[in-house]
């Protein structure tokens, strides 16, 4: 009798604690969701600030969303088409198979990329690396969902029945965190939509040494608002603006 009644009151905690974090998520969504500036806003300021001419986008889904409205003459977008089947973009496939495939035609310098497809750590840090190969040597690199709010929005797997319910970063901001400190290029975050991460290549840094390979959430939890990366929209402008400015 005494351990059932334990059990039904753990299992009430339990219950009470999940209400609280869905609403406590919903609250962050909609805060999220005030934030001033969207991705497209921005990657089409740094478009206009540069003049740029070739624009690659990594991970699409519906093209109405972001990458139609992005003001480049030419764009060239890439999506297995997961989560939208029409897909209509130019390259059906993975970012490693595009990448791979870019290896052997070297069809463009790009200077302009937003990698958007899939939110694990060690994929986005290729697609990175990749993307930095492919760029040309002021090109700007962007990221999507590089600030998430709560450790539920950062879950490692996509699964919609869980607090955050479909909002999901990932683990994006472990590797741009970890760019971030050992990149050679300048590394901001600017705080909405989710976090847009910008690194420039017209800004060279010396990268820092790092005992820990990727930041655990304790870790990013502890540094994000000091370690100097996540800026306000204005900050940004004003940082994307400085030509060559080197940093620490
Ligand atoms: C968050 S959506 C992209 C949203 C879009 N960039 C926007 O701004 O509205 C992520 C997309 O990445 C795609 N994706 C998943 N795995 C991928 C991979 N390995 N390489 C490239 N894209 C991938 C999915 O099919 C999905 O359409």
């Amino acid at each position: 009798m005494f351990k059932l009644l334990r059990s039904l009151l753990i299992n009430w905690e339990l219950h009470l604690q999940l209400i609280n974090d869905t609403e406590d998520c919903s609250n962050l969504r909609q805060k999220e969701k005030r934030k001033s500036h969207s991705r497209t806003e921005i990657i089409n300021f740094i478009a206009s600030q540069r003049k740029s001419l070739n624009y690659l986008e990594i991970g699409v889904r519906s093209p109405e969303d972001n990458f139609n409205q992005i003001q480049v003459g030419s764009k060239t977008s890439v999506d297995p088409g997961h989560e939208y089947v029409p897909n209509p973009v130019t390259h059906q496939m993975t970012s490693d198979e595009f990448f791979n495939f870019w290896k052997e035609t070297k069809m463009h310098v790009f200077d302009l990329i937003f990698i958007d497809g899939l939110h694990l750590a060690e994929q986005v840090a290729r697609d990175i690396e990749s993307a930095l190969a492919m760029s040309s040597s002021d090109g700007v690199i962007c990221l999507h969902d590089c600030n998430p709010p709560n450790e539920y929005f950062a879950r490692e797997k996509y699964r919609a029945n869980n607090p955050a319910k479909g909002s999901w970063n990932g683990t994006t901001y472990k590797a741009v965190w970890k760019y971030a400190f050992e990149g050679e290029f300048q590394l901001k975050i600017v705080d909405c939509d989710w976090g847009v991460g910008v690194i420039d290549k017209s800004k060279p840094k010396s990268p820092e040494q790092n005992q820990n390979p990727y930041f655990e959430w304790d870790r990013f939890q502890k540094i994000r608002t000091d370690a100097g990366f996540l800026v306000s929209f204005s900050e940004f402008q004003e940082w994307i603006q400085l030509k060559h400015k080197v940093e620490r």
